[in-house]
């Protein structure tokens, strides 16, 4: 098969230089590894960046409780990221940081370009300003009572109760976490991208960029909500680049971090002279630009980031793969229950092959959430790898290396069978290029087992006893160590480290795609040593155990972290009762609050509720709900609430309250 040699460009989301990598980082660098290690392999030129993103208030204010400088911090996190990818086989082509010289350069033309290009306009808006701090407040550093479910301590973009997204202005008794202060509102000049003039280009693009499509819908949604001009500035004190022009305006962290995918490329560019970065990124470029993203970031890279690129007369990616979320056996990773592992705790009690498989076997190409279920984990490693795949190996390596001085058969004597192996190069190719590893997983493994079936018929370790049959043991031991040699080829860019062992045994130096089509005949391998070893459960149950106790030892810098259960005792101390809405109506001034009078059966009380996008004031006079009584009353900015009442659903406009069947009577506890 000759094919034309591509030249693809790929990164992963630049992780932020605070933290640590953890198991839920690890499917987007595993995932887009393997992709690498695909193209690569089938004879492509890809090149694999990424880079710590570096800016940002929440970096800034980590080093400052630190005592380091920004520059330190990041450089010291990115020391532990680069570990952490290398042990597990995560073979960047380069790897940078935003806060270069590269990226500065780069952020600093790109803006200049859409400032000429009429994209840069300036405009005046209130934010929270935290007067003891001296510094304006992003949204998470501002925190409050959710306005729709009248949670406490609730983010000011989002609350993790209700699920509810607003502003940090809707939130009630707004606090600034820096100062424990109320923050106070305060105008300043900000700097806006138009993004709302590129609809009609990302409409394009995004059918050009063939996506998921999930990754569509969500896209046309935005679309049909209309596109919002981007606010790219923020004041001092930053840690970022400075605006060309200004005295104390920084460019935000996500205008500089994508760009940073570019400068990372620069820099591998001015030290690899067979790499031409105008080659990848001119407005007519014929290479391939690949990003490998979260869902969670979508819209930076599928909005913001093509129309900046645009803007500024480059080209737009050629598409941009969105994988879901990683949950540990079926929930949210948790400090408390242990499944919170960060790469390098799994590193201290398992083999990194081992998830590299267990990802792939779990992957698709679209945004749905993929599960480490740790049982199945140990089950399907152990029966997949270790069970079928090396298997295969072991029990013909033995006789072909005592009887046969470790030489090959000049034949297969089932070219047939071989055959089955080989024709279905292409399609599992097909299944990478497509992100589809979970079923090119599905299809290796099938084709493992009949391998083991073909020895489990021929028997060796029988036939060996009877001198006649010598050549025929050779013969059949030659046939199972190629069934194995080419399922190792389609599965190297998944696990390399054990498939360079592989190939290693096998006599040979290094393997391309298109091995796996051509037997290994009358050569030498070498002696058979085991390639990987199975996981053991009290493996996975030390590292659970140690991602608890490094929560432990964080406790004293780390916000408390909550256990997402309660007790019983805890939920008997709510007292739910039935309510009647006695009367129902808005409050002047409040976007989404309804004043409601309740019959709690014990008397008459007022509650405010977020529901006034769901519900008409009117239709609910009359009716059964069920409200929390016994929570203290709360003073809000339009008077005192004395209770809560359940409802179910996202916010705005969908929210159902919870109305008992007819029968119910006010008072009625609820249990
Ligand atoms: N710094 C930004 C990306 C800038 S790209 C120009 C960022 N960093 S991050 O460290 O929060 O996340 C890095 C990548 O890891 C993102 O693509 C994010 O979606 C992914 N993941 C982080 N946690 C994850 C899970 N729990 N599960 C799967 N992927 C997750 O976002
Ligand atoms: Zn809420």
């Amino acid at each position: 098969m000759s094919q034309k040699q591509r030249k693809i460009l790929v990164s992963s989301a630049l992780p932020y230089a605070n933290g640590s990598i953890h198991m839920g980082h690890l499917v987007e660098y595993l995932q887009t590894d393997i992709w690498v290690r695909f193209q690569k392999l089938r004879g492509h030129r890809c090149t694999y960046v990424c880079a710590s993103d570096s800016h940002g208030t929440p970096i800034m204010l980590k080093a400052r409780e630190l005592d380091i400088s920004p520059e330190a911090l990041t450089e010291k996190v990115s020391e532990e990221f680069v570990r952490d990818f290398k042990d597990f086989g995560i073979e960047f082509d380069n790897y940078h940081t935003t806060h270069s010289e590269e990226n500065e350069a780069l952020v600093t033309e790109i803006y200049t370009r859409l400032h000429d290009g009429g994209d840069i306009y300036t405009r005046n808006i209130e934010q929270f300003y935290d007067e003891k701090e001296g510094m304006f407040l992003p949204d998470r550093f501002v925190r409050g009572t959710c306005p729709v479910c009248k949670s406490e301590d609730q983010y000011g973009d989002s609350c993790e109760v209700c699920g509810a997204t607003y502003g940090p202005d809707d939130l009630i008794d707004p606090i600034s976490v820096l100062s424990r202060t109320a923050p106070v509102k305060r105008e300043s000049e900000h700097y806006f991208f138009r993004l709302s003039r590129y609809e009609q280009q990302l409409r394009t693009w995004m059918d050009d960029a063939a996506l998921d499509k999930n990754m569509v819908a969500k896209l046309d949604e935005w679309f049909a909500t209309g596109l919002q001009d981007w606010d790219i500035s923020r004041d001092a004190p930053y840690f970022g680049f400075r605006i060309p022009g200004t005295e104390d305006k920084y460019f935000y962290v996500w205008l500089d971090a994508p760009v940073g995918y570019m400068a990372s490329f620069k820099n591998l560019c001015d030290r690899d002279s067979s790499l031409d970065f105008d080659e990848y990124w001119d407005a007519n470029s014929d290479a391939e630009v690949y990003h490998f993203i979260g869902k969670d970031i979508m819209y930076f890279h599928t909005l913001f980031w093509p129309a900046v690129l645009k803007g500024a007369g480059y080209r737009p990616p050629s598409s941009v793969f969105a994988h879901g979320f990683l949950t540990v056996n079926g929930q949210k990773m948790s400090k408390t229950r242990g499944t919170f592992i960060n790469a390098r705790t799994y590193l201290d009690h398992l083999n990194p092959s081992h998830l590299r498989y267990y990802y792939a076997a779990k992957l698709g190409p679209t945004i749905e959430d993929i599960d480490l279920s740790l049982d199945d984990f140990v089950a399907r490693v152990n029966s997949d790898l270790v069970g079928k795949l090396v298997n295969i190996a072991s029990r013909c390596a033995g006789f072909v290396a005592k009887r046969f001085a470790g030489r090959l058969a000049d034949a297969l004597p089932d070219p047939d069978l071989f055959a089955e192996f080989t024709d279905c190069s292409e399609i599992i190719a097909e299944h990478f290029e497509r992100r589809e590893y979970s079923k090119a997983m599905r299809m290796i493994m099938s084709l493992a087992d009949k391998a083991n079936r073909y020895i489990d018929e021929n028997k060796p370790w029988v036939m060996i006893k009877d001198e006649a049959k010598t050549a025929e043991v050779q013969q059949v031991c030659t046939q199972g160590l190629n069934m194995f040699r080419s399922l190792m080829i389609y599965l190297s860019p998944v696990i390399p480290a054990v498939a360079e062992d592989a190939c290693r045994f096998l006599g040979e130096e290094e393997w391309r795609w298109d091995n796996a089509t051509s037997p290994l005949l009358g050569t030498v391998i070498k002696k058979f040593k085991p390639l990987l070893t199975r996981v053991e459960p009290e493996q996975v149950s030390a590292m659970v155990e140690q991602s608890k106790e490094s929560l432990a030892g964080k406790s004293s810098v780390a916000p408390a972290e909550h256990d997402d259960t309660i007790s019983i005792d805890d939920f008997m101390k709510v007292d739910l009762r039935i309510a009647r809405i006695e009367n129902a109506e808005a409050v002047e001034g409040a976007d989404k609050l309804l004043a409601l009078t309740l019959d709690t059966g014990d008397r008459t009380r007022s509650v405010f509720a977020g529901i006034k996008a769901a519900y008409d004031p009117q239709t609910l006079i009359g009716r059964h709900v069920v409200v929390a009584a016994n929570l203290a009353p709360r003073k809000m900015r339009f008077g005192v609430s004395e209770g809560m009442v359940l409802a179910a659903g996202p916010g705005g406009e969908d929210i159902f309250l919870l109305s008992p069947d007819d029968g119910a009577k006010p008072g009625m506890r609820v249990k």
